[in-house]
């Protein structure tokens, strides 16, 4: 049977390009030989798939910080025990399109919360339970807006806060991937999307040797 799988998440501002590059690093795993699972947060698993709608639409204020943070962690909860968890026991890689690291920056910083309750009620959620890489995809914001509101999707809640607080969500993951070195490396988005693809396979193949 094969060993446990390996979990590496996606994190950055609107419009880094993040689901490009997941898709491309399944490909490139599959071509290394490993099962691997391509999934995304908020959502991931049908229960936190519905909590996600009430996340991304409607407007700015529908939630307070509190209670928007408490339910990225209900969704969370959900897609690692019915879907992440058990592909890494069973040998699969999986790679999600943003993580924890997501609620620390947009809801513990962005929107106010703190970082001390986010990692509060993360803890009571999730136990010890992270990423054993974590890709930074790091684009100047004003560029990522730009692509995202090229994408036109409804599920823009998030782009529509002011330009401050996507600063603020990329001063934030640049100082987690700052504090925790050996979890999270940083990759410039900003690259045309196959030269950010070399550069995420080169930290995946440094780092967990696929
Ligand atoms: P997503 O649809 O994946 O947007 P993007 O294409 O920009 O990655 O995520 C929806 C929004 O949810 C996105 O604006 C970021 C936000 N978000 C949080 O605020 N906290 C979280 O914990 C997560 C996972 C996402």
């Amino acid at each position: 049977m094969a060993g446990r799988g390996r979990f590496i998440s996606f994190e950055g501002g609107e419009g880094a390009g993040k689901s490009t590059q997941a898709r491309l690093l399944r490909t490139a795993l599959e071509a290394h030989g490993h099962s691997v699972l391509l999934t995304r947060e908020p959502g991931g698993s049908p229960g936190a798939e519905e909590i996600r709608k009430l996340l991304v639409e409607g407007e700015p204020d529908r939630w307070t910080p509190l209670a928007e943070t408490l339910l990225f962690l209900a969704a969370r909860a959900d897609h690692v025990a019915r879907v992440i968890e058990p592909a890494l026991t069973s040998g699969t890689w999986v790679i999600s399109d943003r993580f924890s690291d997501s609620t620390f920056v947009y809801q513990g910083l962005a929107r106010g919360l703190g970082l001390d309750a986010v990692r509060n009620l993360q803890k009571a959620a999730l136990g010890d339970f992270a990423p054993d890489l974590t890709i930074l995809l790091d684009v100047d914001p004003r560029s990522g807006l730009e692509r995202a509101v090229a994408r036109g999707a409804k599920e823009n809640r998030f782009e529509r806060f002011d330009a401050a607080f996507h600063q603020r969500l990329r001063d934030g993951f640049l100082s987690i991937a700052a504090a925790e070195p050996q979890r999270c490396a940083v990759v410039d988005a900003s690259a045309p999307p196959e030269t950010a693809a070399a550069n995420v396979w080169r930290a995946v193949a440094e780092r967990l040797s696929p």
